[in-house]
């Protein structure tokens, strides 16, 4: 079995992939290569639009590390503003939930892309409380205010709604997406998907469901 690597050459040392095939036959080949990608879903309606764009995601990803976090199945609290967190070297968190045990693969991942409905004007209050739980990669001192060790991750947030004005809502996903700054990403990417709100209204919009394949590509590059 032979696949192509693509740009993923830079994560080899000194052997140059670009033009050739590598076998996958090992698991260090494909350690080294496969992107981790986290994937969130912010929405508590089970087979809703959200959920649809985090599976139609994960799998296009299949040459990725993927890890679905999906927040109505998880145990998600709020951030206590305890300030344990505050001043160390690395992320660590007081509170013993899924969020505290997510932390690890948050620091590790390549992209991450939460999905959220718009409620009431905003992201759904899962969705504010998973951000809000970055903090312990908040370190004021240094760079992008973040102790992560590793930056130039990729952040995308999709917003999914029904009727609210799309150039508003366009405006504060761009502004909401720069959040993830706090775990070391540096680029952005944030989609609004508007006149959907049925229950898999998303799978009848051939144009939403085209980006949506379009944004697995992106975070996978
Ligand atoms: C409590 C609530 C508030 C909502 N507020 C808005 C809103 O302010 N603007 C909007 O365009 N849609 C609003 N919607 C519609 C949802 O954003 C829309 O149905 C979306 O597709 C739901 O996503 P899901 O299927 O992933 O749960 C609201 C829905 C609910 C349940």
């Amino acid at each position: 079995m032979v696949k192509t690597w693509g740009n993923n050459k830079k994560y080899h040392s000194g052997r140059d992939y670009s033009t050739g095939y590598i076998p996958v036959g090992t698991n260090l080949e494909r350690t080294v290569l496969m992107k981790k990608v986290l994937l969130i879903n912010a929405s508590h309606r089970k087979n809703g639009n959200s959920e649809i764009i985090v599976d139609t995601i994960a799998a296009d990803l299949k040459d990725a590390e993927v890890t679905v976090f999906k927040m109505p199945e998880k145990d998600c609290r709020p951030c206590m503003a305890c300030a344990a967190c505050q001043g160390k070297e690395t992320q660590m968190c007081v509170q013993k939930d899924d969020i505290t045990a997510l932390l690890p693969v948050i620091e590790e991942c390549d992209s991450i892309l939460m999905v959220s409905p718009i409620y009431n004007q905003q992201i759904t209050s899962q969705a504010k409380l998973f951000i809000e739980r970055l903090y312990p990669f908040f370190h004021v001192e240094k760079k992008n205010m973040s102790n992560t060790s590793k930056f130039g991750k990729k952040a995308a947030l999709v917003c999914v709604c029904w009727g609210s004005p799309k150039e508003i809502v366009e405006k504060y996903a761009a502004w909401t997406v720069s959040g993830f700054s706090q775990m070391g990403a540096e680029q952005f990417k944030s989609v609004v998907f508007n006149q959907i709100p049925e229950r898999g209204d998303v799978k009848n919009r051939e144009d939403y469901m085209q980006t949506v394949h379009e944004l697995a590509g992106w975070l996978a590059e």
